[in-house]
């Protein structure tokens, strides 16, 4: 099974054919990548300096809110924050631009999250095993519920220095939720409104979100799974795009330095096909309604 679908367009502003978008629209729903390996974000002259890890304080991405134009993150090195900002909005307009030709089902519903920058080795930067991302997992986090929504995710490697973002590419998702679901404990009666009260979530963690914290957590604990489960390597040069459900495709991020990247929240019913999602999978397997 090919994990990768491939896209020849060059052009962020380029519009795409009916089969395409079908093509797309299909393959991205059964947990594919999306790949367009001639579609570069073009770095500035005077943005150059940004590729350096002294642009990120302690949190090693920079953020920001296209929606407020608010910008995390930046280290005290950053002499121009507006020509940083600047970047940041370019590459969030082209990723929504691309996001709406390709996918034009999803605008209506589509929300616009952060955008980062990652300008931090991705080897050997976990200072622990559940923020390991070189471990093979789906995109669940502690502190940020979705409620079931998707997350969609536009990449871009911008390495000046030539080297491939290296990422493994794991099973699909309802294999890997049969293997884990069993062994994972209903959540805590209450636990969901106390998170909430003492700050440690931002909205409501839904019995959705409580399953896929523990699927991410329980596949990146279990190294004979990360050993033997079907796999394979991929690397994405530099000046290649790719766009995924990271919620769904199992991934691990071997090494790359200099990333940008766009997070889209979608609706499972927004979806061509939403039984995919992994909302209605984990429902299947539960026989329980999670959201
Ligand atoms: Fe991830």
């Amino acid at each position: 099974m090919s994990r990768i679908f491939e896209f020849g367009g060059a052009d962020w502003e380029a519009s795409f054919s009916a089969k395409e978008r079908a093509d797309a629209l299909n393959e991205i729903e059964q947990g594919k990548i999306l790949y367009f390996p001639r579609l570069g974000f073009a770095i500035e002259e005077h943005e150059k300096a940004f590729l350096s890890p002294e642009t990120v304080g302690k949190s090693k991405n920079v953020s920001f809110d296209a929606a407020t134009g608010d910008l995390h993150g930046i280290g005290p090195a950053v002499a121009d924050v507006e020509a940083l900002r600047s970047m940041m909005a370019r590459f969030a307009g082209r990723a929504a631009g691309l996001v709406a030709r390709l996918l034009p089902e999803y605008s209506a519903a589509l929300v616009q999250g952060r955008t980062s920058f990652r300008p931090v080795e991705a080897a050997g930067r976990a200072s622990s095993w559940r923020k390991d991302d070189t471990r093979l997992h789906v995109d669940a986090f502690p502190s940020s519920p979705v409620q079931g929504r998707r997350l969609l995710r536009v990449f871009s490697n911008v390495n000046p220095e030539g080297r491939p973002r290296c990422w493994r590419l794991g099973e699909p998702f309802e294999p890997m939720a049969r293997r884990f679901l069993p062994s994972i404990p209903a959540p805590f009666p209450g636990s969901a409104p106390l998170l909430q009260w003492l700050g440690l979530t931002k909205s409501r963690r839904s019995n959705y979100d409580h399953y896929m914290l523990q699927l991410h957590d329980r596949m990146k604990a279990d190294m004979a799974y990360q050993a033997e489960v079907d796999q394979v390597s991929f690397d994405f040069p530099p000046s290649t795009t790719w766009l995924v459900f990271t919620d769904q495709a199992s991934h691990a991020v071997m090494s790359g330095q200099y990333l940008l990247e766009q997070t889209f929240y979608v609706p499972v019913e927004a979806l061509r096909d939403p039984a995919t999602s992994p909302l209605r999978i984990l429902e299947r397997l539960t026989g329980r309604a999670l959201v």
